[in-house]
């Protein structure tokens, strides 16, 4: 994808006048705003139809803009150093003096905040005075825009604007690591949990089925293509999709492969899209077959779960 400058200038135009801008990024698409700003983030909620006290992750260009908003540890700097720019997400605590909104951290003294790989979006962000508090760029509930063409579907016109970087090439969201205390895994995602396992050189808590909900992004319904989803099936209903891990030598019209070969990379990167077509392909349900619990496919099965709760 070619660097646009015109585009990009456009984009940060909005964003000095406190508008909201869908950004690419590796995961996801964003719906960026001033992270400083009440009245941007107040956007963001309203455009998502997003519950209030679900914070907003923030992004940021370096880690020299970071250190004004939150303290930062060992096990930070071990992770930023190893994987970002990257689809990672770490949470830490705030410093009093930061100036990210209230609206943004819902009031709490935490900061969900991450370093987005994609060139337009990191320039961008280097162009800034200020970090952009950006959610996935889909209603709430719903699954995460992939493409420009997904949040235009999402929102029509309500957004200013959509900043096109091409097809975000994780296709999931970024992995939560809770790095206040013992590192814990609050979301998976796209980054395997293995890999910053490795790093940590320490075990690793998974915390992302915790009852208490301390990710609001775990709350039940999430990532809903809008029709009934069911997993592990090995017979397919005859007016149903059958969402499949790789192709099959016999195929027939209701069915929809992730990967090739059954590559779990290959597999996420192309969940969200899949899941968009098939609805709009019009089937009424989805069936799932078993999907290798491992690596990315972890991911996949957590989203899956999650949609499945219809
Ligand atoms: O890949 C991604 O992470 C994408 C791209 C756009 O960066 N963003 C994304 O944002 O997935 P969102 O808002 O859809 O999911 C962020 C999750 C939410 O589930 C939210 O509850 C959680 O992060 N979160 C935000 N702030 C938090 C905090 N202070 N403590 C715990 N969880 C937090
Ligand atoms: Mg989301």
């Amino acid at each position: 994808m070619k660097m646009n400058l015109a585009n990009i200038k456009k984009a940060k135009k909005l964003l000095n006048l406190g508008e909201c801008v869908a950004i690419p990024t590796e995961t996801v698409y964003g719906l960026a705003g001033n992270a400083y700003s009440n009245k941007a983030c107040k956007k963001i909620f309203k455009l998502k139809r997003r519950p209030k006290n679900n914070p907003l992750i923030v992004h940021y260009y370096d880690i020299w803009d970071l250190e004004k908003d939150c303290y930062l540890n060992k096990d930070f700097f071990k992770l930023f150093k190893k994987f970002c720019p990257g689809p990672i997400t770490f949470i830490l605590n705030l410093k009093k003096k930061s100036k990210i909104s209230k609206i943004a951290t819902n009031n709490k003294m935490t900061l969900a905040i991450r370093f987005p790989k994609h060139p337009i979006t990191r320039y961008l962000l280097k162009g800034l005075t200020f970090p952009l508090a950006a959610p996935s760029a889909n209603i709430s509930t719903r699954v995460s825009a992939v493409s420009s063409l997904d949040v235009k579907e999402d929102f029509g016109k309500k957004i200013k604007y959509i900043l096109d970087g091409g097809r975000s090439r994780i296709g999931v969201e970024s992995t939560i690591v809770d790095l206040r205390d013992k590192p814990r895994i609050l979301r998976l995602g796209g980054l395997d949990t293995l890999k910053i396992q490795k790093i940590l050189n320490k075990k690793i808590v998974l915390n992302n089925k915790s009852k208490k909900i301390s990710v609001p992004g775990n709350f039940k319904l999430h990532y809903s293509p809008g029709i009934p989803i069911r997993l592990r099936v090995k017979k397919v209903k005859k007016n149903e999709a059958y969402l499949l891990i790789k192709k099959k030598k016999k195929t027939k019209q209701n069915y929809y492969f992730l990967s090739k070969k059954g590559d779990l990379k290959e597999a996420a990167k192309n969940l969200y899209s899949t899941l968009r077509k098939i609805k709009k392909d019009n089937y009424i349900s989805i069936a799932v077959e078993k999907i290798p619990n491992k690596g990315l496919g972890k991911t996949i099965n957590d989203r899956l779960m999650k949609a499945s709760k219809f």
